[in-house]
């Protein structure tokens, strides 16, 4: 017990401790708080407290959408990512609007970057650790399954798409009648 007070108070008295707390704001500060004043998003937005926003003068939000826990929403500074209104997002979903190039015997950190942009249209749901790449749309009302890589764009509204890389995989089922009371809309795949 003595030990660990003494670590306590060894560490509290330094220089590195200092070091460490100013690190640790500009990190805050960099990942959670600078960005909301460059992002354009509507007002009714829900970004959650462990998204990672990147270049937010490039990224365009629209109503009612949901950037959910983990995700990533990294555009580059010279192109945009574009989401639509009525956006779900799983949990650790990635958007990328950049890669790096891949030539041999260049060391991957001074790899040239390409920039392209990434449109989502509206009311599409990103399933879990999907992953979007740069320069790829993807249309209206579109399901991307969980775990999915998008790495083509996806030009026909409503489908359902999955796998790596992403293909269509199935269709939205059109609202079942449940009776007097109404339709019940069941987004799930149609055909099965
Ligand atoms: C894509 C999804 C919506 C399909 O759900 P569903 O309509 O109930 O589909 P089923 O589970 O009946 O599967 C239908 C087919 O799609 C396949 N499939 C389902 N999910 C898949 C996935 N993530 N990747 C690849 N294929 C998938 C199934 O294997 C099945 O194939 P088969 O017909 O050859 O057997 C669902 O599987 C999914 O990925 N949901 C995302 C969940 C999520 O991320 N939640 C976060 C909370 S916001």
């Amino acid at each position: 017990m003595i030990r660990y007070a003494w670590e306590v108070v060894r560490n509290v008295l330094s220089l590195r401790f200092l070091a460490s707390m100013g690190y640790s704001l500009g990190y805050y500060i960099h990942e959670h708080v600078a960005w909301r004043a460059r992002i354009h998003a509507a007002p009714d937005v829900r970004i959650h407290a462990t998204a990672s926003i990147r270049n937010a003068q490039n990224v365009y939000v629209g109503k009612n959408s949901h950037i959910n826990h983990l995700c990533c929403v990294w555009a580059d500074e010279h192109s945009r990512i574009v989401l639509g209104d009525n956006l779900l997002m799983g949990p650790g979903v990635c958007l990328f609007s950049s890669n790096h190039s891949t030539v041999k015997g260049q060391p991957m950190t001074y790899q040239e970057r390409r920039a392209a942009d990434i449109v989502i249209g509206d009311d599409v749901w990103l399933g879990a650790h999907s992953v979007i790449t740069a320069g790829t749309t993807i249309a209206n009302g579109v399901v991307v399954a969980a775990g999915a890589v998008v790495t083509r764009s996806i030009t026909e509204e409503n489908v359902i798409v999955g796998g790596v890389p992403a293909k269509v995989i199935s269709q939205r089922r059109e609202p079942v009648e449940v009776g007097a009371g109404g339709t019940e809309t069941l987004e799930v795949a149609a055909g099965r």
